[in-house]
């Protein structure tokens, strides 16, 4: 079992490293780990976010563990060179069209949530944002026009296949949980989301235990709200599915606390080949402080053993050791308390 493991920038480094803490003590047989540079670090060491080296070790991995990409030292470059091309980057090279993003708050940090508890405690959803089309990776410019005024643009698409194999993700996904997938576009308005609805309505009828409805994303981001408790999987496109997966995280409480998993067709002796990260990004905030909250990027490794090397127990395990760690009032300070990223760290492994 061949792991990538690339901390990039921020907190990236100091949450990823309990992760590896985690796999390694787990029990994967014949498991090799290596470091490859991303983001800011990258560029600094290498002159760009994501060096060919980068993409040729996660070629040759099953999984890759993603850190966080992100300075705000960077913002000043132009956009090929900025970090965050590290993780759109690999997302395409990797052919990683499938984004899913649980949310559900765990027994006990319903405080935590923008949202009062007894609505919180309804949540237990998954987004599966389509991660390799859309507005993200259409043409775009910045043009002058003849009457000397600018003109920005960024071209959105979506082709039938690519709305296809998402959807297939989601209903597959939405069958083994409690059946009801909700699709998530701007019909009304854009030709890109009705083709995205009448391709889902078409897949629809392969998956008959399934129970499909449709959402406008100005009225999904109100239903978050007002009744998260709605929601068992929503599918949508990469544009809104970036949006709604952070309000989501809002609803929940604390973005130190959700992984996220991305997924292509390619197979692995071991599994579905995948990149996992956290939801939360850099935080060049509190970077170096030891006040990260490591159980997202733990998580994350939860969900890489589940689908890139196919071990259901350990990674239940881990959940389980993770949910521990929590229900036994250890808090980093996203969630209120004083513990730090190795003690939290040290919390979970003990319980492994
Ligand atoms: C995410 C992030 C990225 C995205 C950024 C860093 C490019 O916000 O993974 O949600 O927009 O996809
Ligand atoms: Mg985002």
């Amino acid at each position: 079992m061949k792991l990538a493991i690339f901390p990039g920038d921020g907190v990236g480094p100091e949450v990823t490293a309990q992760a590896r803490r985690v796999l390694e003590r787990i029990d994967l047989p014949g498991l090799t780990i290596f470091e490859g540079d991303v983001g800011a670090a990258a560029f600094r060491r290498q002159g760009h976010p994501l060096p060919a080296e980068t993409i040729a070790m996660a070629q040759a991995a099953d999984a890759v563990l993603f850190g966080a990409v992100g300075d705000p030292e960077c913002d000043r470059l132009e956009r090929s060179l900025r970090p965050e091309q590290a993780i759109l980057g690999l997302r395409q090279e990797l052919g990683l069209f499938a984004n899913l993003r649980p949310a559900s708050v765990f027994a006990g940090l319903e405080d935590l949530s923008a949202l009062r508890p007894e609505i919180a405690r309804s949540i237990d959803l998954l987004i599966v944002r389509e991660l390799g089309g859309d507005v993200y990776f259409g043409a775009k410019g910045i043009d002058k026009r003849a009457d000397g005024e600018r003109e920005g643009w960024d071209r959105m698409a979506y082709s039938e296949h690519e709305v296809r194999r998402i959807a297939h993700v989601a209903f597959r996904a939405a069958s083994g949980r409690n059946r009801r997938l909700t699709s998530v576009d701007k019909a009304n308005v854009l030709e890109t989301s009705q083709l995205w609805r009448e391709v889902m309505i078409e897949v629809a009828g392969e998956y008959p235990d399934v129970a499909l409805d449709h959402l406008y994303v100005d009225n999904a981001a109100m239903q978050l709200v007002r009744a998260p408790g709605q929601f068992d999987v929503i599918v949508t496109g990469n544009l809104f599915g970036d949006i709604l997966s952070d309000q989501a995280s809002a609803c929940v409480g604390s973005i130190g606390l959700l992984p996220s998993a991305a997924l292509g067709e390619r197979q692995t002796a071991h599994g579905t080949f995948g990149l996992y990260e956290p939801i939360h990004g850099s935080a060049p905030d509190i970077a170096g402080t030891g006040k990260a909250n490591p159980l997202a990027a733990i998580l994350s490794a939860a969900m890489l053993v589940r689908h890139s090397f196919s071990r259901e127990s350990e990674a239940a395990r881990i959940e389980r050791a993770v949910a521990g760690t929590l229900a036994a009032g250890l808090r980093g300070a996203d969630l209120g308390g004083h513990d730090g990223t190795q003690a939290v760290g040290d919390a979970v492994l003990a319980r492994l």
